[in-house]
């Protein structure tokens, strides 16, 4: 067994918990930011190609309070690297850092990199070298107030990005929250409709679920190849039972804007997310009631303009009185999950 621990948003913890729970089939704990558990190396390729609400998963190497920088020194000298760092590899340690201490996550990162190349050097008699841009191996340390915790990266950049977007809409939703979104919404494939679809995240993310295409589709690296206990026959194993998995049926799921060239990028989106051929693409106006009549949908869930940056507080208010009166008009009783921010 491992113990392993995913960063997510922030207040989605519980919704990745969920997540991870039905993944790796355990009893996770959340924290802030985070979900903890434990679970064999399988879960290494299932969490990082399967779950669609977190950021990066970590195998954790060490979790422990502090006093002051030499106590996190010392608690990272006493892990062994060996299992999870070739002599020739590089690495790099990321810090992040919550609370007021007299000293800063790049002081941390520098006392926690020179324990890593001293506890390799007395077991292996080696030193290790450092590559902050590229590392084989990220090592991650998060500080918050007395508690440090050490872990390794398994996933390399968050899993937010999906690497299917060739539209990028300004203001686009984080993939992750989509998902987030479509769970709180209990989405199964029912009829599904984003109004306000900009570059058609929602709708693309609904439709990966449904056909439960894995994430690594579309995004391929992963920093967890580069580790030791890296298994490439259970990783191909993984892979292939989650391919088979997969489905290309066809989902009512209605996606609609304004905007041509946002509906335009969204339909350049699904293309490249293989997802064209399940979704509808509406050029039409959210806020009027007739633009609803064709449209059988069971969920909706959006993500409505917001801020100031391109509406006046009274226009925003009074779009947001249309358009969720022409919503509740046609779909009263049915259940609507909106972000708006
Ligand atoms: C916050 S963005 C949605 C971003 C989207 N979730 C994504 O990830 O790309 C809101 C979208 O609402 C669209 N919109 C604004 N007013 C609208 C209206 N009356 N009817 C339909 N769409 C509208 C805008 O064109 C914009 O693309």
């Amino acid at each position: 067994m491992y113990k392993w621990f995913v960063t997510t948003s922030l207040g989605v913890e519980d919704i990745s918990g969920g997540e991870i729970a039905s993944i790796a089939n355990c009893n996770p704990v959340i924290d802030i930011g985070k979900v903890f558990f434990e679970g064999g190396l399988d879960v290494m390729y299932r969490v990082n190609y399967g779950a669609r609400t977190i950021n990066k998963l970590y195998l954790l190497l060490a979790r422990d309070r502090f006093k002051d920088l030499n106590d996190i020194y010392k608690v990272a000298k006493a892990i062994d690297y060996t299992p999870i760092l070739r002599p020739d590899k590089t690495f790099a340690v990321r810090c992040e850092r919550i609370g007021e201490h007299p000293y800063t996550s790049i002081d941390i990162a520098r006392a926690v990199g020179q324990a890593i190349i001293d506890s390799y050097m007395d077991s292996k008699g080696v030193r290790l070298r450092v590559n902050l841009d590229e590392p084989d191996v990220e090592i991650g340390v998060f500080v918050r107030f007395d508690e440090v915790l050490i872990g390794v990266n398994t996933t390399g950049y968050s899993l937010h990005r999906r690497k299917y977007r060739v539209y990028n809409h300004p203001v686009a939703l984080k993939p992750t929250l989509a998902s987030v979104m479509l769970r709180v919404g209990g989405y199964r494939g029912q009829p599904l409709l984003d109004p306000l679809c900009g570059g058609g995240t929602i709708p693309i993310e609904a439709s990966h679920l449904a056909r439960k295409y894995p994430i690594y589709m579309f995004r391929r690296e992963y920093l967890f190849t580069k580790l030791p206990l890296y298994d490439p026959d259970l990783d191909s194993r993984v892979k292939e039972e989650l391919l088979n998995a997969v489905n290309n049926d066809v989902y009512e799921i209605y996606c609609m804007d304004i905007s041509a060239t946002h509906l335009r990028g969204a339909m350049d989106n699904a293309k490249s997310a293989k997802v064209i051929d399940t979704i509808t693409f509406l050029l039409r106006d959210a806020a009027r009631r007739d633009n609803y009549r064709d449209i059988e949908a069971e969920l909706i869930v959006t993500n409505p303009p917001y801020g100031m940056r391109s509406h006046s507080l009274k226009k925003i208010e009074s779009f947001y009185r249309s358009v969720l009166t022409a919503l509740r008009d046609s779909y009263c009783g049915r259940e609507m999950v909106l972000i708006t921010a």
